[in-house]
């Protein structure tokens, strides 16, 4: 059976760039791969966070992954920094993975923006990722486009590893969706959608309500055809609009542009507002059913053991092979 591992940033309330992205897809790996889901509450902290904000926000994101279906008796879900692991073999792969390497990451330079006062942990950021994935030996990880580039070097790292020291770890493939893996901005589709975004008009979180959906839906850039067709090169707006609406409706890209034929972007943006409404409703109700329920925390504490369990074992392989006692 194949072994999935994937994570989310507890940093503020899920966007449906995240949802679409990954978490979504998360809910049908249960059905077919050995799964593990976590919440990266160490990666969180790698730029400034207020710590009961953190406790809360990791809490938030764990009920989270249940209110969209992820069932803990088909996938193991954990929060990170409750897996020591972790952080052990995150150092252990620190001094496997190059400078050279850390330098080339894209989306350092875009955090980092070169100051010399981000913390070092951003830099060493992607090394914590590979210790994630590397750790459950997965072969797949389901990440949004954004997340290329930290497996490639998550994969070189794997097999330096293997090469200098031992047959250890297993090479991860990513696993990019081939619809939705890059959801843009709402106000601006030229840029991704992102939780931290100077707009709010730039996305649409798990918990917005349908006033709010409404609005930032009717608000979203489009551009003067008036015709709902697929291209994201000239018609980046719509293409996005279009991307959303397969995502959360299930109906192909293709049929969509049929259905639409002829009929102008005030229509297809109301049905797509009723059709976002109408997949998070359910999902919001279970979130506010769980949140406050011990639900979260049996979760945890069964995940923290099941994960501990595979990830100690990859630990003392990579110690063996290294020669740390
Ligand atoms: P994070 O928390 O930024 O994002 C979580 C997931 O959401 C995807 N995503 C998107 N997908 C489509 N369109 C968007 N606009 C969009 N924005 C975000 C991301 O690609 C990601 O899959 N480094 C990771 C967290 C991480 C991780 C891991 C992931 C830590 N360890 C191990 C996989 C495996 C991150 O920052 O995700």
């Amino acid at each position: 059976m194949e072994r999935v591992l994937s994570g989310i940033q507890p940093t503020g309330i899920v966007t449906l760039g995240n949802y679409i992205g990954a978490m979504q897809r998360f809910v049908k790996l249960q059905e077919e791969a050995d799964c593990y889901f976590c919440v990266v509450n160490l990666h969180a902290i790698t730029i400034p966070q207020n710590p009961e904000e953190l406790r809360q926000k990791t809490l938030d994101l764990v009920a989270m992954y249940l209110a969209t279906g992820l069932d803990p008796s088909k996938a193991t879900i954990f929060v990170q920094s409750q897996v020591a692991a972790h952080a052990e073999a995150g150092w252990l792969l620190q001094c496997v993975a190059r400078v050279g390497e850390l330098n080339r990451m894209v989306q350092f330079k875009e955090k980092g923006k070169g100051s010399e006062s981000v913390v070092a942990g951003l830099y060493t950021y992607p090394v914590l990722q590979a210790a994630d994935i590397l750790l459950y030996n997965a072969n797949r990880v389901p990440v949004g486009e954004d997340q290329k580039q930290h497996l490639e070097l998550t994969r070189e790292i794997a097999e330096r590893f293997n090469r200098d020291y031992a047959d250890v770890l297993t090479l991860p493939e990513p696993f990019i969706g081939e619809v939705g893996a890059r959801i843009m901005g709402l106000d601006n589709p030229e840029k991704k959608m992102s939780k931290s975004a100077d707009s709010e008009f730039n996305y649409i979180t798990l918990l917005d309500e349908p006033k709010k959906i409404e609005k930032k839906l009717k608000r979203a850039v489009t551009d003067s055809e008036n015709m709902v067709r697929f291209d994201p090169a000239t018609k980046p707006g719509i293409s996005n609009l279009l991307n959303i609406y397969s995502s959360l409706s299930g109906k192909p890209i293709k049929e969509l542009e049929k259905d639409y034929e002829g009929v102008g972007y005030g229509q297809f943006k109301k049905d797509l507002i009723e059709v976002t409404v109408d997949h998070l409703a359910p999902i919001q109700a279970r979130f506010r059913e769980i949140r406050n329920s011990d639900e979260v925390m049996r979760v945890l504490e069964q995940g923290r053991e099941k994960a501990s369990e595979v990830a100690n074992q990859t630990l003392r392989r990579m110690k063996d092979a290294m020669g740390i006692i």
